[in-house]
């Protein structure tokens, strides 16, 4: 891959190079999305996460045209949705969703949420997949410790990354620890709380001491820790500001104290309560 940036490249457990930090595209429609991912293109961003639950696969599709870009230079995550999960179904989803990108190749294919008597299913289904090279990689998404030690009884590949929610508020301390031991890599997503905590002091604290933004600190955090980050926005201003942290660097203690802002505050359900 020729991804652009070394501090923003990682590589997953089957080898392939991913960007650390992405754009989520939860809630944009239309033309809006179609321009954020153009735009964010355009500001650098080379790692795009959609789902098809997001209803706006065909745009991201249409701004990976009009960017320009060689396809090798970017990154495209996409997920099954809850009520296409089980096998035949599954397979059936990716194709839909691949075609409606465009692409030849999804980069990432995740399982987007542990639903219960379909998990073994699905995960057979994306192991398929990647077996027959249809996908780069292969992942989960909100499988906390449970979901992942349940998959490890099932599964013949590792997943390659597992996205959940995580943030300064909510850090899974144990789950980052578990992901660094499997090489799974952890990917936040909501890493800005959707703009909840930033007027907390403490984080208010460092944004002036390091002279950045809230949400500049919180996904410098992310990069700091190895954890893959993709927050949201459509507006041209925020979407350089949030790509706009690869010029400083938090000292350990300040990362020691974000892990300490810890609130178990979460935005989005609590997987466990589908187990
Ligand atoms: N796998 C899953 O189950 C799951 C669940 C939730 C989300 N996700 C993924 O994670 C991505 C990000 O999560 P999210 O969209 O829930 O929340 P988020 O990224 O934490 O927050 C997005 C919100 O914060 C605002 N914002 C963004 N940058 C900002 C900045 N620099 N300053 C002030 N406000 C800012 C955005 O508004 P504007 O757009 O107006 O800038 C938007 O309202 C999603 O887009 C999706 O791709 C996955």
């Amino acid at each position: 891959m020729a991804l652009p940036g070394k501090e923003n490249i990682t590589t997953l457990n089957n080898g392939v190079e991913m960007p650390l930090l992405g754009l989520g595209v939860y809630d944009m429609h239309g033309a809006e999305a179609r321009n954020a991912v153009i735009h964010a293109f355009e500001v650098g961003y080379r790692l795009i996460d959609t789902a098809a639950l997001y209803g706006n696969e065909k745009e991201i599709g249409e701004a990976i045209k009009a960017s320009g870009l060689p396809r090798h230079e970017m990154f495209i995550t996409t997920k099954v949705h809850n009520g296409d999960q089980g096998f035949e179904s599954t397979l059936k989803a990716y194709e839909t969703s691949r075609k409606k990108l465009g692409i030849d190749q999804v980069d990432l294919y995740l399982v987007h949420w542990p639903v219960r008597g379909k998990r073994k299913d699905t995960w057979k289904a994306l192991e398929k997949l990647y077996h027959e090279k249809q996908v780069k990689a292969i992942g989960v998404a909100n499988y906390l410790i449970p979901f992942l030690d349940e998959l490890e009884t099932y599964a013949n590949e590792e997943p390659a990354l597992n996205q959940v929610e995580f943030s300064p508020y909510l850090f899974l301390e144990d789950l980052l620890n578990y992901c660094r031991e499997r090489k799974i890599q952890l990917q936040s997503y909501t890493p800005l709380v959707r703009g909840q905590k930033f007027k907390d002091p403490k984080l208010l604290s460092l944004a002036h001491k390091y002279g950045k933004t809230p949400a500049q600190i919180i996904l410098r955090w992310n990069i700091q820790l190895g954890v893959s980050t993709i927050p949201k926005t459509a507006s041209p201003a925020r979407l350089k500001e949030n790509f706009d942290v690869f010029d400083f660097s938090l000292t350990n203690d300040d990362v020691q104290a974000l892990n300490q802002f810890n609130e178990d505050y979460r935005v989005v359900d609590n997987p466990l309560d589908y187990f």
